[in-house]
């Protein structure tokens, strides 16, 4: 396996473990981290052998934030021309689901990867916040968009415009994580469940996560015939054959494309 600076990376059965290892800047995410990163998770989006991949941190920070002093003399035109932070779009078109296991801070930056994660999965210790406000400068990871949508209009603009920080459980209520676990299981249940996904069919994962990520991108009606389309091509796979005749004969799915 490829050997990192900023990252582990391990595979435990069908399932990627990524573990963001800067403990000396709790882990926040200069270029070198992302560029690592993006290129771990794309191999394994490429194997077919991992069915789903968990990205985490350190029990203090999952990551706090892109790295301050790595931009904080830039210019404009230095960021403009190296379009910074252009290479997590890269970790955004990844086909296989991505789950954020995440302990500790998951600040600025570090709060926008972990929503660029399929699902969260919360320490009861975790604190969400986007505190760019307090630099000088607005999320620049998506976090003005991804976080709006995951929690609406109001808790978004207490957040960016505030700065403050909100934990586990207030993340949860407001929908931006997907389960609150206690701090020392976060990781273990973020394998859990990415077994769970791994177990499924590959592509039907893929086009699962297709369709729940249109509901972003259109309009409700759209969305709805995308995603009818989508089910209705799936009728095609060998595994919707396997998966459907499991269910008539009583009997657990061995899905083939896995
Ligand atoms: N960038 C660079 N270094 C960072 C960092 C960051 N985002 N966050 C923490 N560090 C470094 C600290 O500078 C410190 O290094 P030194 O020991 O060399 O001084 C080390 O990590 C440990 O941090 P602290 O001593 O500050 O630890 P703490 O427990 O006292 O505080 C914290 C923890 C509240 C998370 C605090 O570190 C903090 O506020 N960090 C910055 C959070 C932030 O503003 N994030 C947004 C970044 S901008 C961004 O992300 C833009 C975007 O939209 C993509």
């Amino acid at each position: 396996m490829t050997e990192y600076a900023n990252i582990l990376v391990e595979q435990r059965g069908r399932v990627g473990l990524v573990t963001l290892n800067r403990p000396q800047a709790l882990n926040a995410l200069n270029k070198a981290t992302m560029e690592e990163l993006v290129a771990a998770v794309k191999a394994m989006d490429a194997d077919p052998g991992v069915g789903a991949v968990v990205i985490t941190g350190s029990g203090k920070a999952f990551a706090a934030g892109a790295d301050i002093k790595e931009m904080a003399a830039q210019g404009y035109m230095d960021m403009y021309a190296a379009d910074w932070f252009r290479g997590w779009e890269d970790f955004t078109r990844l086909r296989i689901p991505t789950i954020a296991a995440v302990s500790g801070f998951a600040l600025g930056g570090g709060c926008e990867l972990a929503m660029m994660c399929d699902l969260i999965i919360a320490g009861d210790n975790a604190k969400f916040g986007q505190p760019e406000i307090n630099l000088g400068v607005l999320p620049g990871m998506g976090g003005s968009q991804r976080l709006t949508r995951a929690v609406g209009k109001a808790k978004a603009m207490d957040l960016i415009l505030t700065g403050r920080f909100i934990g586990a459980e207030e993340a949860d209520r407001c929908g931006l994580v997907s389960r609150v676990v206690p701090a020392e299981d976060v990781v273990d249940e973020a394998l859990k469940a990415a077994e769970v996904v791994a177990s499924k069919s590959r592509p039907v994962a893929m086009v699962a996560k297709e369709a729940v990520n249109a509901a972003f991108e259109t309009g409700l009606a759209q969305g709805v015939l995308f995603e009818r389309r989508l089910f209705h091509s799936l009728f095609a796979t060998e595994d919707q054959k396997e998966g459907m005749a499991a269910f008539t004969e009583k009997r657990q799915p061995e899905f083939r494309h896995r």
